[in-house]
């Protein structure tokens, strides 16, 4: 079997060549939006970006050639990430698997001759360095006044070497709680290493400072005091594992690098339209979300082919904390409430007004996709998923959603007209805003603090009882959040979506709804406007997201979460615009080292 496809303007090519006469196959596929054929075939089916298209009978040999294109007339294929993924024949009752097209990066990373008026070679650079003329060679630490094994086993993992070493330089470790939180001082003198912390965080950031500065230093370390803490309480990373099912060891290969950048919160994001991955003893129906693909409750979305997915058990999760906490990492979880939810509404239809006329559609092209907070079944699902998800979770902090809801939501709902009658509502946002609140306040008596994305605050109440927001579809929301008193978290799309592609090149990799983002476009903003410093208080930090709808290997996402993880640990921790694009290349260039060392693939 052979599959060729390519991009020209609005349309896509395909050529698709079988060793053996088909008698009518269908050419099932999923693109980034919904498709319709061109030419060379019919559509039969589709769901969102799912498609299947009848093909005349191939005979052995013959390139059939099909041409299909997005069905919205002004959306032209941004790169080859929009090419059919995960594509395959359906013929008398058997699948036949196409042979992927090659994802991932394929632009040469270009290479900037690193810089040496870089003192340090570290990212975040810390926030004071005063060099002396020494160096010190160094093989590994003789550590005394704290255990550090949990940096051991990191720099072990990540091929940085190991970092205890007895009889290796002597590196005494000193409590000063007069230091700022997650703060370090460092003396390096050619006889030894003082390293000053303010708490357990203190004493990791200085040790892995050390073991950074011995790999982009070969093994040199430049002498002198380097005093340094973060800008901001929470430094995120987040990981889309719904859309594509990720491996728990990437999952700890991700904990292992945001360490290492001094990250350190985790937002896991396994629960979306495609899948809830998370196992849950309260809701065993969610089961039949885990997988997708031909035959299964929901089709081959985004790269899913014939099957794909997986689900998180509570000792995955446990795993996934455990390791996150011996490297100064909280873990965030995330249900999606009200939207996002259509492989639950399908296992629960009970979450949907029966009576209901009329089917919102989600922007991603998904009928029904949304549960109605007017219907009691709904909050029985709600309440339970949120305590036994936080329970597995002991950060405290669970991620309500709140994203995208689709215009028309609940129009056609008998049930969600009387409730807004009841509660004095008028529109969608309000009744979103009330169910948001009416969840958070349930959760705050349990102990449970919510967080939610920028929709969450819309409509006649939005969610309130010290919910934490994350903006996403641009700064605006955030800074209007911020200055309404919530606290923000900033994870703008055009900044800091690391799904997106980094060139406008057709052979690049990605989605361009947001922006396209080059390494310097993570650090040429600040979360904060220069004309309103007051609200830098109300700013909790800054989060990067990845998205996980073009990946269908684990893998493909390491080229684009590195080099620009390194952005978004500058934004985190270094302070307000001090460090330029001509830096943050030099970082990106030497952090290679660190990259290859981890095996982080880089194309
Ligand atoms: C989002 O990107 N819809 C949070």
């Amino acid at each position: 079997m052979k599959f060729d496809a390519r991009i020209d303007g609005r349309l896509i090519h395909c050529l698709i060549t079988t060793d053996r006469p088909l008698i009518a196959p269908v050419f099932c596929f999923s693109g980034m939006a919904p498709m319709m054929a061109i030419e060379g075939g019919e559509k039969r089916h589709g769901l969102a970006g799912y498609t299947e298209i009848q093909l005349p009978n191939l005979e052995c040999g013959h390139a059939h050639r099909l041409t299909i294109a997005h069905e919205e007339s002004d959306f032209f294929p941004a790169n080859r990430a929009w090419l059919p993924l995960g594509a395959y024949l359906r013929c008398a009752g058997e699948t036949i698997a196409l042979p992927p097209l090659p994802a991932g990066v394929t632009i040469e990373p270009r290479p900037t001759p690193p810089t040496d008026a870089l003192l340090l070679r570290l990212c975040p650079q810390p926030t004071t360095f005063t060099p002396s003329d020494d160096t010190l060679l160094v093989e590994g630490f003789d550590v005394d006044g704290a255990d550090l094994t949990a940096v051991n086993q990191l720099c072990l993992r990540t091929g940085l070497g190991p970092f205890l070493l007895h009889g290796g330089t002597r590196l005494s470790v000193r409590p000063d709680p007069a230091l700022r939180a997650e703060g370090y001082r460092l003396d390096i003198t050619p006889n030894g290493i003082t390293l000053d912390a303010a708490d357990r965080a203190g004493e990791i950031y200085g040790s892995l400072s050390l073991a950074t500065l011995r790999k982009t230093h070969s093994g040199s370390l430049p002498c002198g005091v380097i005093e340094d803490a973060p800008r901001f309480e929470w430094r995120g990373q987040h990981l889309d594992c719904a859309r594509h099912f990720y491996q728990v060891e990437t999952i700890l290969r991700l904990l292992d690098l945001m360490a290492l950048l001094k990250l350190n919160r985790f937002h896991w994001h396994f629960a979306d339209d495609e899948a809830f991955r998370l196992e849950l003893k309260s809701l065993p129906a969610l089961a039949q979300t885990h997988f997708r693909g031909e035959g299964e409750l929901i089709p081959g979305v985004f790269g899913g082919g014939i099957r794909s997915g997986g689900r998180y058990t509570s000792a995955d999760a446990q795993r996934v904390v455990a390791h996150a906490k011996a490297l100064n990492i909280e873990v965030m979880p995330e249900i999606e409430v009200p939207a996002h939810a259509l492989s639950i509404a399908r296992v629960l239809p009970e979450t949907r007004d029966p009576e209901e006329k009329g089917r919102e559609v989600s922007v991603q092209g998904y009928p029904e996709n949304v549960m109605n907070p007017a219907i009691d079944e709904s909050w029985r699902v709600w309440e339970a998923m949120a305590r036994e998800v936080a329970s597995q979770f002991p950060f405290g902090v669970l991620h309500l959603g709140g994203d995208e809801l689709p215009p028309d939501t609940w129009e056609g709902s008998p049930a969600a007209a009387a409730l807004k009658q009841r509660e004095g509502l008028s529109t969608k946002e309000d009744l979103m805003g009330w169910t948001m609140n009416r969840l958070a306040e349930i959760l705050q008596r349990e102990g449970i603090a919510a967080a939610a994305w920028e929709e969450a605050a819309l409509g006649k109440v939005g969610i309130q009882h010290d919910a934490l927001l994350f903006n996403w579809s641009g700064q605006s929301p955030g800074l209007e959040a911020a200055r309404a008193g919530y606290r923000v978290v900033m994870t703008p799309g055009q900044h800091l979506y690391f799904d997106m592609a980094q060139t406008p090149a057709l052979d690049d990799w990605g989605a361009n709804w947001a922006a396209i983002i080059g390494l310097p476009d993570t650090i040429n903003w600040d979360p904060v406007p220069d004309d309103e410093p007051q609200l830098e208080d109300r700013i909790a930090g800054v989060q990067g997201a990845f998205w996980g709808e073009f990946t269908t290997v684990d893998s493909e996402a390491e080229p684009m979460i590195a080099p620009r993880i390194l952005g978004l640990a500058v934004m985190g921790w270094q302070p307000r615009r001090s460090c330029d694009a001509d830096t943050l290349h030099a970082l990106a260039a030497h952090y290679a080292d660190v990259f290859a060392a981890m095996r982080w693939r880089a194309s």
